[in-house]
């Protein structure tokens, strides 16, 4: 008899942004003239960069032409994307091979699918609040999941618990949902903590385009030792507004290995056995991203997601809203007022301000009373957002 994946029905009914967007369109239904201020689901709003879209026109036309069209890609990367994500980790002084980098569909794709790499009888951390496709693909592959709550007091990066013992530790800076960020020596701890119990790391490094701060790392492996414990997962999807156009890159160095086998030869054999890579098209545009031009324009438009950062956080200052993130990251994460728990507090802000945000529960228990907003909304409607909190919220 055929055995279906039992594990599906250990899931919650439907996945955190799935249930948001279902909510909204019951508001929507019922109130079809409403103009809804997003800033739940941490989708982009500005376009790609002109360098982006240059280099995607050109790829296009490239295909049109018998001397320049492309057949399969190379499954796991183009020599030319491989070499332009090298250079991009270059910048920051960490050395990869083009072997250590894959091509990829995305961030979320890949952190799900990474799990092939691993037997279903693992172990697994994840630190709390946390991006829910973590648990939810955990969940799936039949792992077991140990949920470590982070709080306020340990500005949502904790510290590894010598006590409890995993396999595999997702790791998220800037973190989503809380923008908090892990500095260099709280990862160091990490590294250490994973090479003594031959666990590895997965670091979601899908935000790190958002640091200010001179002294957070970007990667993983800008901390010794990481590379015999470490696979980075990241994605061109916030970086430079990829959501819609999905690339992102995957690095997994020579150096990882458990019980003889390595990490980086096992992932070769997954992805040229189970996708044909990522078009030739997307990886052309995705390449331009690293360029000095791209780079220079994709920084502008982080700096318009980070004035709506500011705009955000001022508006909570002035309504007394204690939060966190909005620095180095694009989600604030705030304390829900007037005791609210995180979906009334949803409600509420949907009913009455007609503004979309992401309950804190959504995140793990330990987020319940908190609330997350997102940076990527339009500028005026998060200007209109934060005039909206101020009339609900700031006291007379
Ligand atoms: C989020 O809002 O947490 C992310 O945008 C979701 C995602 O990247 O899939």
């Amino acid at each position: 008899m055929i055995k279906p994946n039992t594990h599906y029905s250990e899931l919650k009914s439907s996945y955190l942004f799935y249930n948001i967007a279902q909510k909204t369109k019951a508001y929507t239904d019922i109130h079809p003239d409403a103009h809804l201020l997003r800033l739940g689901i941490g989708d982009v709003t500005l376009p790609l960069c002109d360098t982006v879209i240059k280099a995607l026109h050109s790829a296009v036309d490239d295909q049109a032409q018998k001397e320049t069209f492309q057949g399969y890609m190379p499954e796991c990367g183009a020599d030319f994307f491989k070499q332009a994500v090298q250079s991009y980790y270059k910048r920051r002084s960490v050395s990869l091979s083009e072997d250590e980098i894959f091509v990829s569909s995305g961030a979320s794709d890949e952190l799900g699918d990474i799990l092939d790499l691993f037997d279903d009888d693992n172990t697994v951390l994840i630190i709390e609040p946390a991006y829910p496709a973590y648990v939810d693909a955990n969940i799936i592959a039949g792992h077991r999941i140990i949920h470590l709550p982070s709080d306020i007091s340990d500005d949502f990066a904790p510290y590894p618990d010598e006590s409890i013992d995993a396999d595999i530790i997702y790791l998220c800076s800037p973190n989503n949902p809380t923008g908090a960020t892990f500095t260099k020596e709280k990862l160091a701890q990490w590294v250490k903590y994973a090479n003594e119990r031959s666990a590895v790391i997965i670091f979601d490094a899908a935000y790190e385009a958002f640091i200010e701060d001179e002294e957070i790392p970007h990667s993983i492996f800008e901390i010794d030792g990481s590379r015999t414990c470490a696979i980075e997962i990241s994605s061109l999807s916030k970086t430079a507004g990829f959501t819609g156009t999905r690339c992102g890159y995957t690095v997994i160095p020579m150096e990882l290995e458990r019980a003889g086998m390595k990490f980086n030869s096992m992932w070769v054999r997954s992805r040229t056995t189970k996708t044909n890579g990522v078009s030739y098209i997307l990886q052309r545009g995705a390449a331009a991203v690293f360029t000095d031009e791209g780079i220079a324009q994709i920084k502008k438009n982080i700096e318009i997601y980070k004035s709506n950062a500011k705009v955000i956080m001022s508006a909570l200052e002035k309504c007394g809203i204690r939060y966190c993130g909005g620095k180095n990251a694009p989600y604030i994460w705030l304390e829900c007022p007037d005791d609210l728990e995180s979906w009334e507090l949803f409600s509420l802000l949907l009913e009455k301000a007609q503004i979309v945000g992401t309950p804190g529960a959504g995140f793990g228990k330990c987020g319940e009373r908190y609330f997350r907003l997102s940076m990527f909304g339009d500028v005026s409607d998060t200007a209109e957002a934060a005039r909206r909190i101020e009339a609900l919220f700031k006291a007379e």
